[in-house]
């Protein structure tokens, strides 16, 4: 379970989608806040969820979620699903990307890297704890971010493989792409 990235910039340009359910009920949402590292001994990411956020009831109801990072042809479609609320619509049908169950939690076949999480902790950025005026700023009358740490439990890639020799239903320009075990 090894996954290589610059830490400092993976969520802050690249975005990711925090997703939590099950593939009957789930809801994703797109974050450019988070970290990975270690505590407790164990390998973990945590994510900031605002409690307006829908996806902050998937977050504090399920045991799982899952973090996932996608190519740059689907910033577009991030930044939809990081403006519309599953609340008030189908956003993840409209977002045309395709739901599949990842152990206990949910991701989508096009994300490149899945991190599978269990949670283990979660505790409110308190406001009035913030000492810094520039964060302190973020919460002039709006929802707090809760933040959950997760154990990283799997980290799922896609590979591109080199499809010169390979044909997938004879097209053989096709983008393929493989899970690793
Ligand atoms: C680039 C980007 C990054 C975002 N990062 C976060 C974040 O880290 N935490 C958060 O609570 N909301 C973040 N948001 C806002 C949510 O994604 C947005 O409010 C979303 O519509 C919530 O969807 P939901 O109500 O279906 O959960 C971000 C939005 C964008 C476009």
């Amino acid at each position: 379970m090894t996954f290589e990235t610059d830490i400092l910039s993976v969520f802050d340009k690249q975005w990711a989608l925090l997703t939590a359910g099950n593939k009957e009920n789930f809801n994703t949402m797109t974050v450019s806040w988070g970290g990975m590292g270690t505590i407790w001994g164990k390998p973990v990411a945590t994510v900031y969820v605002r409690t307006s956020r829908y996806t902050h009831e998937f977050m504090d109801r399920e045991d799982y979620f899952t973090v996932s990072f996608f190519p740059e042809k689907y910033r577009k479609v991030l930044g939809v699903l990081g403006s519309k609320s599953g609340r008030d619509m189908d956003k993840i049908n409209d977002s045309g990307l395709t739901a599949k169950e990842i152990q206990k939690s949910v991701t989508f076949e096009e994300a490149e890297i899945t991190i599978v999480c269990k949670k283990m902790f979660m505790q409110r950025l308190e406001p009035s704890n913030i000492m810094d005026p520039d964060a302190a700023k973020f919460y002039n009358g709006d929802a707090p971010h809760d933040m959950y740490i997760g154990e990283i439990v799997d980290i799922k890639r896609k590979k591109t493989l080199d499809t010169a020799n390979i044909s997938l239903s004879g097209e053989t320009n096709a983008e393929l792409f493989v899970e690793e075990p």
